[in-house]
């Protein structure tokens, strides 16, 4: 299973590729905005700053929501590096970008994925990567787990190559069933990440060992 980080944090990036775990980024323009980036070429600088950091690959969201300006948007976004999935969001117009991007062997994560049948289209375009919002269907009594597990059966009744990358992931138990479930990649924040290490017998077994470590050695 590929760990992203969904951050534009320079900092959290960087602790989570020195960790040696990390596969990729994704951000949005809510998180752009969080981390204070705005006008053009900030924003830009910033993708290129995360790029320097992470080894793997880097989603950057279009903010245009017409096929030309996605198409203008993306390509420039591509042609900053290698590493640039170019971050689509689940529109008519954005199911036609991708297609124009997939068919130029430019990586694409569909983004906003709410229900089985955008992930079908989303598939059926060619995206790299198929955005389903887990903490978002949570937060409104729905089934967010539930939905990975559909896209999981469909992708693999037909095999389809789309990546299911779980988005909206919010705490630790959310990356453990989604690695149960079979989606490729989770993207969450560093904070779910790290309690993935936490245990309290570990903390206690580890307590133990250096006092017992250092009895015997005084
Ligand atoms: O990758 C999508 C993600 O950023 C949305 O997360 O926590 O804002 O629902 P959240």
């Amino acid at each position: 299973m590929k760990f992203f980080i969904d951050t534009a944090n320079l900092s959290d990036i960087k602790e989570a590729q020195d960790m040696g775990i990390l596969d990729g980024v994704t951000t949005n323009p809510s998180l752009m905005a969080k981390e204070g980036v705005s006008g053009h070429d900030n924003v830009i600088k910033h993708y290129q700053a995360i790029c320097d950091i992470v080894d793997g690959d880097v989603s950057a969201e279009v903010i245009a929501t017409d096929f030309e300006g996605m198409v203008k948007e993306g390509e420039a976004l591509a042609e900053l590096d290698d590493k640039i999935v170019v971050k689509i969001p689940m529109i008519k117009d954005g199911i036609k970008a991708i297609r124009y991007f997939t068919d130029r062997g430019i990586k694409t994560n569909c983004t906003l994925v709410f229900s089985a049948g955008q992930a079908l289209l989303a598939a059926k375009a060619g995206a790299t990567y198929v955005s389903p919002f887990i903490g978002r269907l949570d937060d409104i009594s729905t089934d967010g787990m539930g939905l990975i597990d559909t896209i999981r059966l469909i992708y693999d009744n037909y095999g389809y190559e789309t990546e299911i990358l779980a988005a909206s992931v919010r705490h630790p138990m959310h990356i453990i069933q989604c690695a149960e479930l079979g989606a490729d990649v989770m993207t969450g924040p560093l904070s779910a990440i790290n309690a993935l290490l936490k245990h309290p017998l570990t903390d206690s077994g580890l307590a133990t060992f250096l006092a017992d470590h250092s009895k015997a050695n005084s």
